[in-house]
């Protein structure tokens, strides 16, 4: 049950108007409560709750080692305490200060108000605390609301006023079919807000797969009408993660990171000039983002 104090949703908590739309992975169909977790009321396939009953783990190919792995765990974290990432635990410079996309983004989530708004690989770093948010990622890091795939996601037809989906499509070995269900899982009218890179080393998060131009957008999300695509980031911030990791790769150990770190912290301020060079030219931005809408 939640707090009547606090909007927050909990972790040791069922979130029920998460699990109203959860669905089948495999076949879309809704599930049934049974004594071993969840069952699809079609297909049959039994999926394991975790966290002690309140995380669904919505995973189609639920081998038996995500079964063993995930039986046990219980959140460690609670929602607003979210983990150090790699460049704050190393006084790295944030790599995006300029933060361009930010009034579109206020824009949009402005425009989604109170509705339901599902962030697709929410990860472990952007926390929102707001209680319309439902939170899916592959991993179960402390802030999931369900453990899922984009790939195939857990949720019946039509069930959310919004998706949200940071650094994530990068990730996807198969981004066309993950917008397809971004797109499935809107209700009309719900509309998209994706961001993702364009130039960018290659990174984890398990893997790392593609790059993002706005052409590219226009295709992978072709199910849905595209409202705007911008730049998110500049060239200067391409600059800084290309010479930071040029630093690494060129001298040994230590010695490496303290050539990235010094540079890191004397490109930083360059960066500043990044919302005027993608105003000038939009060609040359380090990422972009895209509103879209299901019509
Ligand atoms: C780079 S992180 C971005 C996290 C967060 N959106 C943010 O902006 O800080 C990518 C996230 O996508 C998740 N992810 C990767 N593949 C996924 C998949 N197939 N389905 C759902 N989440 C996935 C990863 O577990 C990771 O948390
Ligand atoms: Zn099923």
């Amino acid at each position: 049950m939640r707090s009547a104090t606090s909007l927050l949703p909990s972790y040791d908590v069922r979130r029920p108007d998460v699990w109203q739309r959860l669905a089948c992975p495999l076949c879309r169909s809704s599930l049934d409560e049974v004594e071993s977790g969840l069952r699809c009321a079609t297909c049959g396939q039994l999926y394991l709750v975790a966290a002690g009953g309140t995380v669904p783990i919505l995973l189609a190919a639920t081998s038996e080692l995500y079964e063993a792995e995930f039986a046990d765990w219980r959140p460690s974290q609670r929602r607003g305490t979210p983990a150090k990432s790699y460049r704050q635990a190393r006084y790295l410079p944030p790599t995006n200060v300029t933060r361009i996309s930010e009034p579109a983004k206020r824009a949009f989530l402005d425009a989604v108000g109170p509705g339901a708004i599902l962030n697709v690989g929410s990860g472990q770093c952007e926390i929102h605390g707001e209680a319309n948010w439902v939170n899916l990622d592959i991993h179960p890091h402390h802030n999931v609301d369900v453990v899922g795939d984009a790939h195939q996601l857990p949720f019946l037809d039509g069930s959310f006023d919004a998706v949200y989906s940071v650094s994530v499509l990068e990730h996807l070995r198969d981004p066309f079919l993950a917008a397809r269900e971004m797109a499935r899982v809107l209700k009309p009218g719900g509309r998209l807000w994706c961001t993702a890179p364009f130039a960018y080393p290659v990174h984890g998060h398990p893997h790392d797969y593609f790059r993002f131009t706005p052409e590219g957008y226009r295709s992978v999300f072709r199910d849905l009408e595209i409202e705007t695509v911008g730049p998110a980031t500049g060239p200067v911030t391409t600059i800084g993660h290309f010479a930071e990791r040029a630093l690494d790769a060129l001298l040994p150990g230590k010695l490496g990171f303290l050539a990235r770190w010094t540079a890191a912290w004397c490109i930083q301020p360059w960066k500043y000039l990044d919302p005027l060079l993608v105003r000038r030219d939009a060609t040359c931005a380090s990422s972009y983002f895209v509103v879209a809408r299901k019509t």
